[in-house]
């Protein structure tokens, strides 16, 4: 894990990275490589880091202290996140430290997911194959955030994954590097980014050159 590269205006980026078996990944390595060497950007590999599970809850804590967006990044696993990031927000996100009585350490920062899934986009509607939508699925995790008194953004999404060419993903790997860039710089439309169903499905709308 490299620290982030401090940016004198810019948000502190931190992502919570997160697939069982990244050897096997053709999206979500892809995705993280894209976004790796960027400064004031910190990509932390929770499986790499803590194998076993083991997760150092002061370190996390401390981690969160020193960034300004967090992201979950996973792929999309029964409708929710890989087991190692739901470890983590049952351990880091103490009472007393991250909500309850005096729990403010993350009052005023910005969260979102970045997810991939196998389904479609069209299966992730009412009359879909899934009957519920992407944000509707993600809403526990979207209440978390604002329980912690963060601002949620809407996810970025790559659907569709099971036979996507290399070339698609490289599209898309550029879309979310672009999407980090705005963030980390404050170039993105906030209030419409907590809106929309997805940042991806119009960038040009989120993201202000
Ligand atoms: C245990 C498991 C559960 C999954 N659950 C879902 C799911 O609920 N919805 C979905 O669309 N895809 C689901 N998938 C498919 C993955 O989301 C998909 O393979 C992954 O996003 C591809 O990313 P990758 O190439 O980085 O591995 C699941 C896959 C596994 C292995």
């Amino acid at each position: 894990m490299s620290e982030p590269q401090s940016t004198a205006a810019g948000n502190r980026i931190l992502v919570l990275f997160a697939h069982p078996a990244l050897e096997k990944s053709r999206l979500n390595h892809v995705l993280v490589r894209g976004i790796r060497d960027l400064p004031g950007v910190t990509v932390h590999d929770l499986y790499e880091e803590y194998p076993e599970q083991d997760i150092d809850v002061m370190r996390e804590q401390a981690l969160l202290l020193a960034h300004d967006v967090i992201v979950f990044q996973h792929p999309f696993f029964w409708y929710s996140t890989p087991a190692i990031l739901k470890e983590w927000q049952d351990l880091v996100l103490q009472h007393g430290w991250a909500y309850g009585s005096g729990g403010t350490a993350l009052h005023g920062k910005t969260m979102l997911n970045a997810i991939t899934t196998g389904g479609r986009e069209v299966a992730y509607s009412r009359e879909g194959h899934n009957r519920f939508t992407i944000r509707e699925l993600l809403a526990p995790i979207e209440q978390t955030a604002r329980l912690c008194g963060m601002e949620y953004l809407a996810p970025f999404v790559v659907h569709g994954t099971l036979g996507m060419s290399p070339g698609e993903a490289a599209r898309h790997a550029a879309d979310w590097r672009r999407t980090v860039e705005a963030l980390r710089d404050g170039r993105v439309d906030l209030e419409r980014a907590a809106a929309v169903s997805r940042l991806n499905a119009d960038l040009d709308a989120v993201v202000q050159d």
